[in-house]
C-alpha cells in the first residue's frame, strides 16, 4: 500500500519515543519496551524503502540517555548491535544503504566495530539511507561543526566570508544529506530534544499520540499522507508541500 499522495518527503526524522511507557503500562520492564521498538524500526524502515523515500534518520540513543540506568543502555547498545547483526544482510538486499551520525569515540569498542561494518557493507548501496543517530547531540553536532570549521580558516583552508549555510552543512555530521522534510515524534510529546537542530528548521512537524512499539506501518503512511497535505511555504507566499 502507499500513501495517496504523489508529494513524498525525501528525509523523514523520527523521535521514537515511548518504549518506556509502553513497556510500564503492561507491567513489564522498559527493556522489552525497546525490544518491541526494534521490531517497529525494522516495519517502518520497510515501508519507507518500499515508497520511494530517500532518507531515514532515526533517533537512537541521545548524549543524555548515558544518564539512564546501567541495564537500560547496556540493552540499547545490545539491541542495536543485534539489529545490524541480523538485518545487514537483508538491509542490503533492498539497497539500504547505513549511516551513522554521533560522537563515536564514546561508545563501547565492539558497537563501533559494528557500526563501521555496517557502513562498509552497505556503502555503494544506492536506495534508502537509513541514518542512526547514536549517542547524538545537536548542541554537540554544532560545536564540532564549529571547531572544525574553525582550524580549517586557522590554517587558511577556509576564509570566514567563505562561511555559508551551504558550508556550514557541509561540516555537520549530514554533511551531503538533505534537510528533514518531516520530523515524526510519537508518543503525544512535542519536543525537539536537541534533535537535528540546524536541519529541522524547516521541517514540518507531526506528533502522533501512539507510542512507538504501537506505531505500524500504516501509521506512517498517515504521516506522509498528511505531510502531503501541508503547505510548505518555506518562508514565502505559499507552494504545496
Ligand atoms: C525513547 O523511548 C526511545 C529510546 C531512547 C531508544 C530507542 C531505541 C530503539 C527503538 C531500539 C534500538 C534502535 C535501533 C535503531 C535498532 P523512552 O525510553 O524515552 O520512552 P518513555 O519516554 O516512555 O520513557
Amino acid at each position: 500500500m502507499s500513501p495517496r499522495t504523489k508529494q513524498l518527503p525525501r528525509h523523514v526524522a523520527i523521535i521514537m519515543d515511548g518504549n518506556g511507557r509502553w513497556a510500564q503500562m503492561r507491567h513489564l520492564p522498559r527493556t522489552l519496551g525497546h525490544r518491541e521498538g526494534v521490531l517497529r524500526v525494522k516495519e517502518i524502515v520497510q515501508a519507507a524503502s518500499e515508497i520511494g523515500i530517500e532518507v531515514v534518520t532515526l533517533f537512537a540513543f541521545s548524549t543524555e540517555n548515558w544518564s539512564r540506568p546501567a541495564l537500560e543502555v547496556s540493552t540499547l547498545m545490545r539491541l542495536l548491535q543485534v539489529y545490524l547483526g541480523r538485518e545487514i544482510s537483508a538491509l542490503s538486499r533492498r539497497n539500504i544503504k547505513v549511516r551513522f551520525i554521533g560522537r563515536r569515540d564514546q561508545l563501547p569498542r565492539s558497537v563501533i566495530r559494528t557500526i563501521e561494518r555496517a557502513e562498509e557493507k552497505t556503502k555503494g548501496n544506492t536506495g534508502l539511507t537509513l541514518v542512526l543517530a547514536v549517542n547524538y547531540g545537536s548542541r554537540q553536532e554544532i560545536l564540532d561543526g564549529v571547531r572544525a570549521m574553525m582550524s580549517d580558516c586557522a590554517r587558511g583552508a577556509l576564509a570566514p566570508g567563505e562561511v555559508t549555510e551551504k558550508t556550514f552543512g557541509s561540516y555537520l555530521y549530514t554533511a551531503g544529506l538533505p534537510d528533514p522534510d518531516l520530523l515524526i515524534r510519537t508518543s503525544g510529546e512535542q519536543r525537539i530534544s536537541n534533535f537535528m537542530l540546524w536541519q529541522l528548521s524547516y521541517a514540518e512537524l507531526y506528533f502522533p499520540e501512539k507510542y512507538w512499539p504501537d506505531f505500524r506501518k500504516q501509521d506512517f503512511l498517515e504521516a506522509i499522507e498528511v505531510y502531503g497535505k501541508r503547505c510548505r511555504r518555506f518562508g514565502g507566499i505559499g507552494k504545496k508541500a
